[in-house]
């Protein structure tokens, strides 16, 4: 996937309805889209969609109906080798997502760099500012599963943030955290918004979005019920 240039549509929802069978309706007839570069909240109670509607980016999850689009590409016609090189492109903050329980923090971001082909030097200097900029310094040689929920949580979006990927998904990415820490987390966002990377962030934590200018769409029971700014006032 080339980098997408600004002002142009990277996520694209059309009347996606997601059912688990039997019969959970999960998501129901959304459409919105999202341009590159910017911020997009998704809030709503628990059980409203937002981790549901995160896995269909990644193609994680189909949808029942509807077109899902990432960066052009109509993810029910993608060949595996396109998926493979988008899922690439996309950095993915889920709880446990890809995470190794038994290795150390260092290894758990750097492999993400690994996989890239990033030398090895370029590695030590991303991930350590990394552990830096999220206070996980001093974690950097222990053992994943010895940290803290929340620490594991910092870690797995360290990860998702190592390779500054055109997208970042974050699924409740402050859950576990205190509002400082949380304030660490934000301040990672903003770097990676100012290089450009398009952020879609599902949170029921108002701390996050209260007075940003960025997208909100809020769901309940799978519907979108509000939309912030409205369709009149985005540029
Ligand atoms: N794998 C699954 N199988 C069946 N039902 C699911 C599955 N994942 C989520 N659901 C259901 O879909 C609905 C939306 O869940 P989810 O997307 O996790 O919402 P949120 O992240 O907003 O809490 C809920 O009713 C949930 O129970
Ligand atoms: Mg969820």
């Amino acid at each position: 996937m080339e980098r997408i240039p600004p002002q142009t549509t990277i996520i694209e929802f059309g009347k996606v309805s997601k059912i688990y069978p039997p019969d959970v309706i999960a998501l129901r007839d959304l459409s919105f889209s999202v341009q590159a570069g910017e911020t997009l909240f998704l809030t709503g109670a628990s059980g409203a969609g937002k981790s549901t509607l995160l896995k269909l980016i990644c193609a994680l999850e189909r949808p029942s109906r509807g077109m899902v689009e990432v960066a052009g590409q109509d993810l029910a016609r993608i060949s595996p080798g396109r998926l493979q090189a988008l899922r690439q492109q996309l950095g993915v903050a889920y709880q446990d997502f890809k995470m190794l329980p038994r290795q150390t923090v260092f290894r758990n971001i750097a492999m993400a760099m690994e996989v890239a082909y990033a030398p090895q030097k370029a590695i030590r200097e991303r991930v350590d500012h990394l552990l830096d900029l999220l206070r996980l310094t001093s974690k950097r040689e222990v053992i994943l599963d010895k940290l803290s929920r929340g620490e594991q949580q910092r870690v797995a979006l360290a990860r998702a943030a190592a390779n500054s990927p055109p997208i970042l998904l974050a699924d409740e990415p402050t859950g576990n955290l205190d509002p400082a820490t949380t304030r660490l987390v934000m301040a990672l966002f903003e770097q990676l918004r100012r290089a450009g990377t398009t952020l879609i962030i599902a949170t029921h934590d108002p701390a996050l979005f209260s007075g940003s200018p960025h997208q909100i769409i809020e769901l309940a029971q799978g519907r979108m019920v509000s939309r912030r700014p409205a369709a009149s006032e985005r540029p």
